[in-house]
């Protein structure tokens, strides 16, 4: 039985149309479950949009439209974007799932059972914007003496009857969990911000609304709906099978961003400590993606439809170059300008180039045929060399999430590729030496079919063109280090066609 990894990305809120944002946080994820796949695993992989709340009611309000039909909109928008882009999801969550009405009143049951669950009278700060509640010395000021969340949004004063959850009781189990398991929040510089906010105590957290009724229904307590955040961390589970058998649980990995890292390293494995459930292994918080060095937002007028993007440069190149520039865990950047200039000079110059002109040289001088092994030199072992260890790198590197070192490491050996084609020369040698001119092409195939593999969860569509085209079946990652493909390929008589470009190059967009 194959191994299990269950990966979730953060659930949206459907409250407007999703932003490049939410797609670099998808496509994080579909690289990272593309790749354990390749590996072997047993991979479930979700995500989903998040529809309770107050921020949905206000939004609908403004709107003018019932919150459901609110939901059932954006949502769609949601589940585009991801088909779109390729998110290759196992499910697409949404908390107005019937499952997961289920799945929330069961666990909020077992945390009752635990002793956890009390009624009290909640008076503080809560923010619409973060769905959160803070405590007055975690506020700062903002202009004109008006008070802001961390964050920087508006809070508003609350006071109501409600549910509280002792996460008081927590304190020391977290501390120790962190502790144990330093892998628990990645990167480490949010670990330290978590230990931090942990170690300064925690308060009993309201876990459940009267003010309004869109949300999942408190069991036994009329009138009452869960805290969003509550069902929000509960997706995880439902997705699993939660309350039945959960073949994936414990998640492998929480993917999401850095501002929502508190919910998912305090409050989440607390509730399930009282829920007495396993605790998943990794929660690890992203940067945030800016345009051009700045926040989005809608004042600035530079939000930017993610598939607008895709439409402009291309899914595989919006996707290569999300993953490529931006080092995972930090904020990064993006513009057209530095997309183009990246995608064409590692992808169209170097990958593609490299692939396109092996591959029609074939076709056209070989009448497609499989280049035979010819006089080989010391120099094609050195390469092929150079490309394992490319490969390799990529794949330690997205094991431990460092994807732009992941890619980084792969383009070394693309590098390696074009530094030996200018050395061998191979298309010069067509007259002079077709021995010697067999043995490189025949080299240019295995390393840009193992390349190819390596960098499919970046690039899925383009890089299983290049597949198609040498007729290379096996995709994972054990097939890169299959020395005997190439000929048993070259014996079952395949001719390569003559290929279409995979990886095209970039204009800039006129208005960009
Ligand atoms: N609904 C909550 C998450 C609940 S998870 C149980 C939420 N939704 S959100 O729509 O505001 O954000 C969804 C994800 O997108 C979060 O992980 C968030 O950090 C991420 N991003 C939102 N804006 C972003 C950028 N500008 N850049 C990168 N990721 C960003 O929070």
């Amino acid at each position: 039985m194959a191994e299990p990894y269950y990966i979730t990305t953060a659930i949206s809120y459907p409250n407007g149309r999703p932003h490049i944002g939410h797609a670099y946080e998808a496509i994080a994820a579909d690289a990272i479950a593309r790749f354990q796949r390749q590996t072997g695993r047993a991979v479930r992989f979700q995500t989903g949009t998040d529809e309770h709340g107050l921020k949905m009611v206000q939004t609908a309000r403004d709107r003018g439209v019932e919150v459901r039909a609110l939901a059932d909109e954006m949502s769609s928008h949601f589940k585009a974007m991801c088909d779109a882009l390729h998110i290759s999801y196992d499910r697409f969550i949404r908390t107005t799932d019937a499952d997961h009405h289920a799945a929330s009143q069961a666990l909020w049951q077992r945390m009752a059972d635990a002793g956890d669950l009390y009624l009290d009278r909640y008076e503080g700060w809560y923010s619409v914007r973060d769905e959160a509640f803070y405590d007055e010395k975690e506020l700062v000021g903002g202009e004109e003496g008006v008070r802001l969340s961390p964050q920087g949004t508006p809070v508003e004063w609350t006071a109501e009857e409600t549910w509280f959850f002792r996460l008081s009781r927590y304190q020391q189990p977290l501390l120790d969990l962190y502790a144990t398991n330093p892998d628990f929040i990645r990167p480490e510089s949010r670990r330290n911000e978590v230990m931090r906010f942990v170690e300064g105590g925690l308060s009993d957290l309201s876990v459940s609304r009267t003010s309004f009724d869109w949300g999942v229904a408190v069991p036994g307590s009329p009138g009452h709906v869960m805290y969003v955040w509550v069902d929000a961390l509960t997706n995880y589970l439902t997705g699993a099978g939660y309350p039945g058998d959960m073949p994936h649980w414990p998640a492998d990995l929480h993917l999401i961003g850095k501002d929502i890292v508190r919910f998912h390293a305090v409050y989440w494995p607390a509730f399930l400590m009282s829920a007495g459930l396993p605790l998943p292994k990794s929660v690890f918080g992203h940067g945030f993606l800016l345009h051009r060095g700045e926040k989005m937002s809608k004042s600035l007028g530079n939000v930017v439809d993610p598939l607008d993007l895709a439409e402009a440069f291309g899914v595989d190149a919006l996707r290569y170059f999300l993953l490529r520039e931006v080092s995972f865990g930090s904020d990064g950047s993006y513009s057209a300008e530095a997309i183009v200039t990246r995608v064409n000079a590692e992808l169209a110059n170097a990958f593609g180039n490299l692939a396109q002109r092996t591959l029609s040289f074939i076709a056209k001088n070989l009448d497609g045929a499989m280049p035979e092994a010819g006089r080989a030199e010391g120099a094609d072992g050195a390469l092929i060399e150079e490309v394992v260890v490319a490969c390799a790198g990529l794949k330690a590197a997205f094991g431990d999430l460092m994807l732009s070192q992941g890619v980084e490491a792969w383009l070394r050996g693309v590098f390696a590729c074009n530094a030996y084609i200018d050395a061998q020369a191979p298309w010069s040698l067509r007259k002079t030496d077709p021995e010697r001119m067999h043995a490189v092409l025949r080299t240019l195939v295995r390393a840009i079919r193992m390349l190819a593999i390596a960098i499919l969860p970046v690039v899925p569509g383009s890089a299983g063109k290049v597949l198609d085209q040498l007729g290379a079946d096996a995709r994972n990652h054990d097939a890169i280090d299959d020395d005997g493909w190439y000929d048993r390929q070259a014996a079952s008589g395949f001719r390569i066609a003559p290929p279409t470009p995979v990886f095209p190059r970039l204009d800039l967009p006129a208005e960009a």
